[in-house]
């Protein structure tokens, strides 16, 4: 499963970044969400971990509210995460990227924050809750793990419903056929999970304070601490 993703990610990877506001209706307020559930102050020299970072997205949002940040962004796919050297190149040491797969990588390092956008829900259920103690083991007591993920509803008819009202939107929005249609293509490689059970996996892994802030359609921001 993972290389099909990798596969999907490497095609999309020239075009990632163009169709993302229309995809994600809410997009300043997901990503927004996302950098407020980090608990530090803005001059703090954090060291964050991304997960699936892609083109670095979430990354440069965090690199934003802390300047003084050092990034490790991971990624399956080399071609994505080539955009992202691309976008932080005058970013010197602070950002490092490493090609990987954290289904089953040894995460290395010590952090004060973990971070997800959009890439947790391609792993299966049992992957995500084991993911979730590997990222309590790598993050230091008091650190955070914040994902912005899309999530599968509680009932077959709440997802309908959902995802109708995603599909309705991103056409308001105007998003283009061509990038709707890829886009749908991904989701087929979707495995999401509700939040309820995301939310289990978190404190059975040991997270304190867990919380889900964000939720809009497919969309969702959850966190907890250790
Ligand atoms: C939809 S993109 C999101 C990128 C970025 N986080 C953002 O917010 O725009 C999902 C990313 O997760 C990566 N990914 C999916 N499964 C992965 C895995 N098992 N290990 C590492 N990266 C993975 C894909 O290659 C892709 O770059």
């Amino acid at each position: 499963m993972a290389s099909s993703v990798q596969r999907a990610f490497d095609l999309a990877a020239g075009d990632y970044d163009r169709a993302r506001r229309r995809l994600v209706p809410g997009f300043d307020d997901f990503y927004r969400t996302a950098i407020d559930s980090i608990p530090f102050q803005r001059d703090d020299e954090v060291d964050v971990l991304d997960l699936g970072a892609g083109t670095g997205l979430l990354s440069a949002f965090v690199a934003y509210r802390f300047p003084r940040a050092r990034i490790t962004m991971l990624d399956i796919s080399d071609e994505m995460l080539a955009q992202a050297r691309k976008r932080f190149e005058l970013g010197g040491d602070r950002f490092r990227f490493v090609v990987s797969d954290y289904a089953d990588a040894v995460l290395d390092g010590l952090y004060d924050a973990v971070v997800s956008a959009l890439s947790i829900h391609h792993l299966a259920d049992a992957q995500k809750a084991a993911l979730f103690g590997r990222i309590y083991a790598v993050l230091k007591t008091g650190g955070a793990f914040v994902n912005a993920d899309q999530f599968r509803a509680a009932t077959k008819e709440l997802e309908k419903s959902h995802h109708g009202r995603w599909l309705a939107r991103v056409r308001e929005l105007g998003v283009g056929e061509k990038d709707l249609a890829q886009a749908l293509e991904r989701m087929k490689l979707d495995r999401t999970a509700t939040l309820d059970d995301q939310l289990r996996w978190m404190r059975e892994a040991g997270f304190r304070d867990t919380d889900c802030a964000y939720q809009h359609l497919i969309f969702t921001v959850y966190s907890g601490r250790k």
